[in-house]
């Protein structure tokens, strides 16, 4: 079933204080009655700080990325059994900064996907087309490729541990938003590009959550479109009264 969902993917910020302050202010005012489901992605060091913090609450915690492998020489890395090992249950793969800063391409994405579906952990896959491509027009098939290449290759069955995150890479982190009919336009053809290799079902019932410079002020706009379920919130999720503002805008 379709779920409406908001995610806060932290990035490198708040340390164990800092998490403890926002995460208490978010507590304190994420309804349990919340028309969406809300998760929260902090920093490596403060997963099991937040597990323990929000195991009474609706909110649920996600890693912002891991490694492929069980376990092994991979110095600094984490792995899936680490996260389910604290109560993460779910991670963030393929983000725009993972792919641009890191080199992580399609394959190595595909990779950690199967390691998380292996973990029975939920993944968050982010993908999106930079300016560039957008200028060019080529912005649909580059989305599909990264759909195709980096995702397409699970089983039918474990779409129902998949989240999509549509994240424009010329919306992130620079307060210039897809406009909501952008969004709507590239949602639909993402849901249209999986139901073409998946049926029906599983394209109807996949989130698809919308990324880049979503704030208060446009976000009611934007998840008012009918294959937006979601947002994945990154500068505005630091703030508490900012995240809350979004979470109630579904
Ligand atoms: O993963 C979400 C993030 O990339 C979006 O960042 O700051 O544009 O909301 P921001």
């Amino acid at each position: 079933m379709r779920k409406k969902i908001v995610a806060g993917n932290w990035k490198m910020n708040k340390n164990a204080e800092q998490t403890t302050e926002l995460l208490n202010e978010l507590i304190a005012q994420v309804s349990a009655e919340a028309s969406a489901e809300v998760i929260v992605a902090p920093t490596f060091v403060n997963l099991a700080l937040a597990v323990s913090q929000l195991k009474s609450t609706n909110i649920s915690v996600a890693a912002q990325n891991m490694h492929q492998a069980q376990n092994g020489a991979y110095t600094g890395e984490i792995s899936g059994d680490m996260l389910t090992n604290i109560g993460v249950n779910t991670v963030i793969l393929g983000h725009s900064e993972r792919r641009a800063i890191f080199n992580e391409n399609d394959a190595l994405i595909a990779n950690k996907v199967d390691a998380a579906l292996s973990h029975d952990m939920t993944v968050i896959f982010c993908f999106g087309e930079e300016l560039k491509d957008r200028q060019s027009g080529n912005h649909f098939n580059i989305v599909e490729n990264q759909l195709r290449d980096g995702l397409f290759h699970i089983e039918a069955k474990n779409w129902e541990k998949i989240v999509l995150a549509y994240e424009p890479v010329w919306a992130i982190g620079t307060g210039e938003t897809a406009s909501p009919e952008q969004a709507q336009e590239m949602h639909e053809f993402i849901r249209e590009t999986v139901r073409k290799a998946f049926g029906s079902d599983i394209a109807e019932d996949v989130s698809i959550l919308y990324g880049g410079s979503v704030k208060p002020d446009n976000a009611k706009e934007i998840f008012s479109k009918p294959d937006v379920d979601g947002g994945l919130i990154g500068g505005a999720a630091l703030s508490a009264k900012d995240f809350l503002a979004i979470v109630n805008a579904i």
